[in-house]
C-alpha cells in the first residue's frame, strides 16, 4: 500500500541535505551529554517565536494542511479497511465482517492529531485500535522506514494498533540507543508468535536484558564466541568448506556448464560446521534424511516467524481469536522441532555426560559445556534446547544469506572477483591453503564481505530492542515497552553518510572508508552496524567473519564464478521478512575451474 505523503513536521534543515559524507565514531567513553550537547537536527523546536499575525496564519495554514492530511488518511484507512474486511471475509472468518467496520468506524470518526504521550516523538496521525497499521500495511522494511525518515526525522514512532514502533535513523541516536543507552534500550519485545518459539523468553536472543539474558550468555561464550573456540574448529571449517570446492570440481556435467543452485550445498556446510561444534555430529550429504529433517523445521520455523501474517492478531488483541489456527501450527512445529534436537542430539551428549568417572569423550563440544552448566544448576533443560533452538536460527541462516549475497555481488562485477584472485595469488601463492590464520593479509577480500554486509545487511533492522521502561531519546519521551529498531541498511546506505552507496565497490574499504572495521565494540563507526554494537551485538561475529572470508576466498581462488548461460547478471533482489532479508532468488552460479 502506498503511504500518503504527510508533510513533514520538523523538515530537514537545508545544510543537513547534499553535502559531504558525515561519519560519526564513539568509542565506549563517549557519554550521553555528546547527543545533548548536539540535538538531533530533527529534533522538536522550542516554539521561541514571537505572536505576530503573519505566524498566527502561518500556523492556520499548518493546521489547514494537517487537517487535509488527516482526511487523506482517513480515506486511505477507510479504503484499506474495507480491502481487509474484504481479504478476511474471503479467508475463513466471517465474524471480522461485523468487528473491522465497526473499529474502523469508531476509529476513524474520533480521529484524532494527537499520536499518544506528551513529547512522543513525531510521526503520522494515528486512528484508535489500528494506530497507523492501515496506512503503513505490514511490510515495514528498511527503504520503506528510511523514506518514512526522510519526512518525520531520525527517530519517528508509528502506532501499530496497541504496538508502538520506534524507528532510529541516524548514528547519534543509534549509539544512544545501543550503546550509551544500551541498558535502557537492551530488552527485546514480545510479540505472540515470538512467544511460543522462545518459550516467553526462555532463550538468550529474544529474552528481556536481565538475569536470565545475563546468564544465558555468560554459558554461551566460552563454548561458542572465543578465540579458543575458533582455534579450536578451524582445521575442521576449512575440511568442509574444502569438500564443497571439491564437490563443485567434480560435477563438470551441472556446475561447470549449465550452473546450479550453489545454496543447497553450502547450508549443508554450515549445518555441518555448526553441528560439529555443537554436538560433534555432522551429515553425510544434502540428502542425508536428518540434514533434511533438520532444514525443513528450520525453515519452517522462519518462515512463521518472519511472515507478515499474523500481525493483525499480534497489533489488535481482539483479534487474536483469528489467530488461532497460526499459533496452534507454531506450537505443534515447536514441540516436533525442539524434540527432534532434543533426541536426537542433546540427549545423546546427556548420555555421555552422565556416565560415571572420567571420560576423554566429556566436554568435547559446545553442547556439553552447556550440559554441565545445567548441572551446575545456572541454567535450566529448557533453556539447554532454547540455546540449540538459538543456534539454529541466528547462525546458520544469517551466515548463509551473506555468503549467497556475496557469491551475488562477486559473479555480477567479474574484476571484483579478478581482484580478490590475483590478491590471493600474490600474497598467499599458488601452493599455499587459504587458513583462518591467513585471511587477516587478504585485505581486499575482507573489504568484499565489508561491502556485501553494508549493502546487504542479513538484519536490516537489527533484531528489535526494546525499552522496559519510559525512556528519552533524541529529546523525546518512548513510551515503556516500545519496539525500538535501528535502521543500520540505513545507516549504511545513507547517501549523505556514504560516497554513491548504491554502488557495490569494496575499495572503499580500502579508501575514503578504511578505518571502518566490521566490529561489535571499541573503535565502532556508527554508521556500520551489520552485527549490531554493544550489549544486545551478535556475539557470532567472531566465527562469521572468518567463515565468510574463507569460504568467499577459497571459491573465488578455485573458480571463476559466472552466471548461467544467457543470464547477463544475477537478480539481487531482496526479500525481507519481520526483520531478515535475504536474496529473493537463491542464485544459478556457473563454476568454471579458475585456470581455464
Ligand atoms: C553474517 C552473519 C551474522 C550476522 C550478520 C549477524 C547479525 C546479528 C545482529 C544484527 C544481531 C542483533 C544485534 C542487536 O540486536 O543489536 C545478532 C544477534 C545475535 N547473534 Fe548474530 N549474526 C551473524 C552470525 C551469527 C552467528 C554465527 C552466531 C552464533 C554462532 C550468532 C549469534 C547471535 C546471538 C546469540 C545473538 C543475540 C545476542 C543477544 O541478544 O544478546 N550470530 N546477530
Amino acid at each position: 500500500m502506498e503511504f500518503p505523503r504527510v508533510p513533514p513536521r520538523f523538515p530537514l534543515p537545508p545544510t543537513e541535505l547534499g553535502g559531504r559524507p558525515r561519519r560519526y565514531i564513539a568509542t565506549p567513553t563517549d557519554r550521553t551529554t555528546q547527543i545533548q550537547q548536539q540535538p538531533s537536527k530533527h529534533s522538536r523546536q522550542p516554539t521561541a517565536h514571537s505572536h505576530t499575525t503573519s505566524d498566527q496564519l502561518q500556523r492556520a495554514a499548518a493546521a489547514m494542511a494537517v487537517s487535509a492530511a488527516r482526511v487523506a488518511v482517513a480515506t486511505a484507512a477507510s479504503l484499506a479497511a474495507h480491502w481487509l474486511v474484504r481479504s478476511f471475509l474471503q479467508s475463513q472468518h466471517p465474524a471480522l465482517g461485523l468487528l473491522l467496520p465497526a473499529a474502523v468506524f469508531l476509529g476513524i470518526a474520533v480521529l484524532s492529531g494527537k499520536s499518544g504521550a506528551d513529547n512522543a516523538p513525531p510521526g503520522p496521525a494515528a486512528v484508535p485500535v489500528f494506530g497507523n497499521w492501515l496506512q503503513v500495511g505490514n511490510d515495514l522494511n528498511h527503504r520503506f522506514l528510511a523514506r518514512l525518515s526522510t519526512n518525520y526525522g531520525p527517530v519517528f514512532r508509528l502506532r501499530l494498533g496497541v504496538r508502538n514502533l520506534v524507528v532510529v535513523s541516524d548514528p547519534r541516536l543509534a549509539t544512544e540507543v545501543l550503546h550509551t543507552q544500551g541498558v535502557e534500550f537492551g530488552s527485546r519485545p514480545r510479540n505472540v508468535v515470538f512467544d511460543i518459539f522462545t518459550a516467553n523468553g526462555a532463550d538468550m536472543v529474544f529474552t528481556e536484558y536481565g538475569d536470565h539474558w545475563r546468564r544465558m550468555r555468560r554459558v554461551m561464550t566460552l563454548p561458542f564466541f572465543t578465540a579458543r573456540v575458533v582455534q579450536q574448529y578451524r582445521d575442521m571449517w576449512e575440511a568442509e568448506m574444502d569438500a564443497v570446492v571439491a564437490d563443485i570440481a567434480a560435477d563438470r556435467a551441472v556446475a561447470q556448464t549449465a550452473g546450479f543452485v550453489v545454496r543447497r550445498r553450502l547450508q549443508l556446510m554450515l549445518y555441518n560446521i555448526m553441528y560439529r561444534m555443537m554436538f560433534d555430529a555432522g551429515f553425510d550429504s544434502v540428502d542425508d534424511p536428518m540434514f533434511v529433517e533438520a532444514t525443513k523445521f528450520n525453515s519452517e520455523r522462519s518462515r512463521l516467524a518472519q511472515s507478515f501474517e499474523y500481525n493483525y492478531g499480534d497489533f489488535i488483541p481482539i483479534l487474536r481469536p483469528f489467530l488461532r489456527g497460526y499459533l496452534d501450527r507454531c506450537r505443534d512445529l515447536q514441540t516436533r522441532r525442539l524434540a527432534f534436537f532434543n533426541n536426537n542430539y542433546v540427549d545423546k551428549r546427556r548420555k555421555v555426560m552422565d556416565t560415571p568417572g572420567e571420560d576423554k569423550n566429556k566436554l568435547r563440544c559446545a553442547i556439553d559445556h552447556i550440559l554441565q552448566a545445567e548441572k551446575n544448576g545456572e541454567i535450566t533443560p529448557e533453556n539447554v534446547i532454547y540455546i540449540v533452538e538459538n543456534i539454529n536460527v541466528a547462525a546458520i541462516e544469517t551466515t548463509l544469506w551473506s555468503i549467497e549475497w556475496a557469491l551475488a555481488e562477486v559473479v555480477n562485477h567479474p574484476a571484483v572477483q579478478r581482484k580478490v584472485r590475483d590478491e590471493i595469488r600474490d600474497v598467499i601463492g599458488d601452493d599455499e591453503p587459504i587458513t583462518e590464520s591467513n585471511i587477516h593479509k587478504l585485505a581486499y577480500l575482507q573489504a568484499v564481505i565489508k561491502e556485501t554486509l553494508r549493502l546487504h545487511s542479513p538484519i536490516p533492522l537489527l533484531v528489535p530492542h526494546m525499552n522496559l521502561e519510559e525512556a528519552k531519546l533524541g529529546g523525546y519521551t518512548i513510551p515503556k515497552g516500545s519496539k525500538v529498531v535501528v535502521n543500520a541498511w540505513w545507516l549504511a546506505n545513507n547517501p549523505e553518510l556514504w560516497e554513491k552507496p548504491e554502488e557495490f565497490r569494496p575499495e572503499r574499504f580500502l579508501g575514503e572508508e578504511k578505518a571502518v572495521d566490521a566490529t561489535v565494540g571499541g573503535k565502532v563507526d556508527f554508521r556500520f552496524l551489520p552485527f549490531g554494537v554493544g550489549r544486545r551485538s551478535c556475539p557470532g561475529i567472531i566465527l562469521a567473519l572468518p567463515i565468510l572470508a574463507l569460504i568467499v576466498g577459497k571459491l573465488v581462488r578455485s573458480f571463476e564464478m559466472v552466471p548461467p548461460p544467457g543470464v547477463e547478471k544475477l537478480d539481487v533482489s531482496e526479500k525481507g521478512g519481520q526483520f531478515s532479508l535475504h536474496i529473493a532468488k537463491h542464485s544459478v552460479i556457473a563454476f568454471h575451474p579458475a585456470s581455464a
